[in-house]
């Protein structure tokens, strides 16, 4: 190799090295959890409210800071910049003056922020003093909480004012906190804003894939969450409808019941089969919707298309001369639990060990998820009618699975719920395709849209959390709890590896390295919550045993001894 492609090689890796830094450094990281009752503190009140204000908020008239300073400075083309996620100086630039105005925003004020930014990069004070009158509305809300006075009053029996349930830099309106949440009316999902919005994202998680594989797949295996179509008015549902090429009509009474096929033209691509799974709480509030996204599917499945351009018929086509099933059976492609069922266990098998091959975790979620949604030859409503051989044939047929991630506070390794269902339904369609599909997240937690595939999501979170200083020492200020965080992550991480092998093994490295071998940091854990030690120990030998990882002897060898601490008669727990 010439020294001249290695020049050119290592200067690509180096671009794509600081890229990963800055997108590292851009997160949000909640940095401790939240005590029920206490306002947020200052510094997490600055990074909330610079979050809050990189969106542009049209319902409040305010917009983005970042785009305000980027047109004053004449920085061209700064949305490409964002999209890029690709650091530069202009980038740069922006990003400090941004931080900085929000700093003085929150020692001096809104006069002093705007005059600041009118200073530093030439922005009318009248264009950024919206966004820092909502700033200092939100300001006001976060210094305001009102959880235990509501708790007081909801145990008398008194009457909580409802407010909308979501992430606060998604939707400011949830604030104050200490309020009774609602859900949405399931006849207006998907919203119009979300429409626009899942049309993006869909888009972009086909790009990926076709960028990867080279063309576009066949069948996707979408994962619907209740709470996140409340905080999104939909967008997941959005993102089902577009991938079919459909679009939602409002009836005379305003309701999204009603679909609108989109011309294959206005497409520009293949209409995609979409098999979903949606949760227990998604069904129990969205049941119009389920309607809904079934009457996609039969819709698209209708249209007198070529196979190749219209993969729903293309594949019901198929099931249909393999003779297993009939139209409206083959048709089926909204899977839940069993009326009154809610999760698929697959967290439960794997937090207690109880599996031998990963087959049985696909299985045993197919087993819960595999109630059809849908309807009968005769049109009548079916719900929940168990349909196993249904779901694992449309599952053979998918070729990349997806969840979105929708909110700044909890990731892929916060909770043990992402893997249970995204890792479940992949190692699920593993199985029953022959073949590891592709798999993605969607990461609408910026004002660009990205797409990332899982392992890259898993590197991302493991860097940005788990093994950041910044968030576990966080976590370490809650003492106890925080090391059960911190072991919590650790066992979600290793759900990843057992679900859909996609944790790289230097992570498992740098976990015990951090943690357990650092031996003034492990006598701080175990000062403070030696349970959750001697998990974290166990999960990691686990995690070697079971071939997720395969580090040094030495490494395996102090793991095994430091188990030897753990006489619990001996271990001091006054932890009161
Ligand atoms: C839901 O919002 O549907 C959901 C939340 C957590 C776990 C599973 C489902
Ligand atoms: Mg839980």
């Amino acid at each position: 190799m010439s020294s001249k492609l290695n020049a050119i090689e290592r200067d690509a890796r180096v671009m794509r090295l600081s890229e990963q830094l800055s997108e590292i450094e851009q997160r949000l990281i909640p940095t401790g959890l939240h005590t029920f009752g206490r306002a947020a503190e200052l510094r997490e009140k600055a990074d909330l409210l610079r979050m809050v204000a990189s969106f542009d908020r049209p319902e409040h008239g305010a917009r983005a800071l970042p785009k305000l300073i980027a047109e004053a400075l004449g920085i061209q083309g700064f949305e490409r910049l964002l999209q890029e996620s690709s650091t530069s100086e202009s980038r740069e630039l922006v990003d400090s003056i941004v931080a900085d105005a929000v700093s003085r925003f929150c020692a001096e004020g809104i006069e002093a922020a705007s005059s600041f930014l009118q200073l530093k990069a030439g922005v009318n004070c009248d264009d950024s003093r919206p966004t820092f009158e909502l700033l200092a509305r939100i300001s006001e809300q976060l210094d305001s909480n009102h959880e235990l006075d509501s708790l007081l009053r909801s145990l008398r029996g008194d009457y909580i004012a409802p407010g909308p349930g979501a992430d606060i830099v998604q939707n400011p309106l949830v604030l104050p906190t200490g309020r009774n949440t609602h859900a949405v009316n399931p006849y207006s999902v998907p919203s119009r804003a979300a429409f626009a919005r899942g049309k993006l994202t869909a888009e972009a998680l086909l790009r990926r894939y076709v960028d990867e594989r080279g063309r576009y797949p066949r069948a996707l295996a979408l994962v619907l969450w209740g709470l996140d179509n409340i905080k999104t008015e939909g967008e997941g549902v959005a993102q089902a409808l577009w991938l079919l090429g459909v679009r939602p009509v409002r009836d005379a009474l305003n309701r999204a019941t009603e679909l609108q096929v989109v011309s294959l033209e206005e497409l520009g691509r293949p209409r995609i089969d979409v098999v979903m799974t949606v949760s227990g709480i998604f069904r129990d509030l969205f049941t119009p919707t389920m309607t809904l996204l079934d009457k996609a599917v039969r819709t698209v499945a209708a249209l007198d298309e070529p196979f190749d351009l219209n993969y729903v018929r293309r594949n019901i086509d198929h099931s249909l001369e393999s003779g297993t099933a009939n139209f409206d059976d083959a048709v089926a492609r909204v899977f839940s639990n069993a009326p009154g069922n809610y999760g698929t266990n697959v967290n439960f098998m794997v937090m207690d060990s109880q599996w031998e091959t990963a087959d049985t975790l696909g299985d045993l979620f197919v087993t819960r998820k595999s109630f059809a949604y849908t309807r009968d030859s005769n049109g009548r409503t079916v719900e929940g009618r168990e349909a196993r051989e249904l779901m694992d044939s449309a599952l053979a047929k998918v070729e990349a699975t997806y969840q979105n991630l929708d909110s700044f506070e909890v990731g892929i390794t916060d909770v043990d719920h992402y893997f249970e269902y995204l890792g479940g339904i992949s190692k699920a369609v593993e199985t029953r395709s022959n073949s590891r599909p592709a798999i993605y997240l969607s990461d609408s937690l910026s004002p660009q849209t990205k797409i990332r595939s899982l392992e890259e999501t898993v590197r991302l979170e493991s860097r940005s959390k788990t093994l950041n200083p910044k968030w576990y020492e966080g976590m370490l200020k809650h003492g106890f709890r925080g090391v059960a965080e911190i072991e919590n992550h650790v066992a979600n991480t290793f759900g990843w590896s057992a679900t859909a092998d996609a944790v790289d093994p230097w992570i498992y490295t740098e976990i015990s390295k951090t943690f357990l071998l650092d031996q003034a940091m492990f006598e701080r854990l175990l000062d403070l919550n030696p349970y959750s030690v001697q998990s974290l120990i166990n999960r990691l030998l686990e995690a070697h045993k079971r071939g997720f990882w395969n580090p040094d002897e030495a490494i395996l060898e102090q793991l095994a001894q430091s188990l030897q601490r753990f006489d619990f008669a001996s271990v001091q727990t006054d932890h009161t």
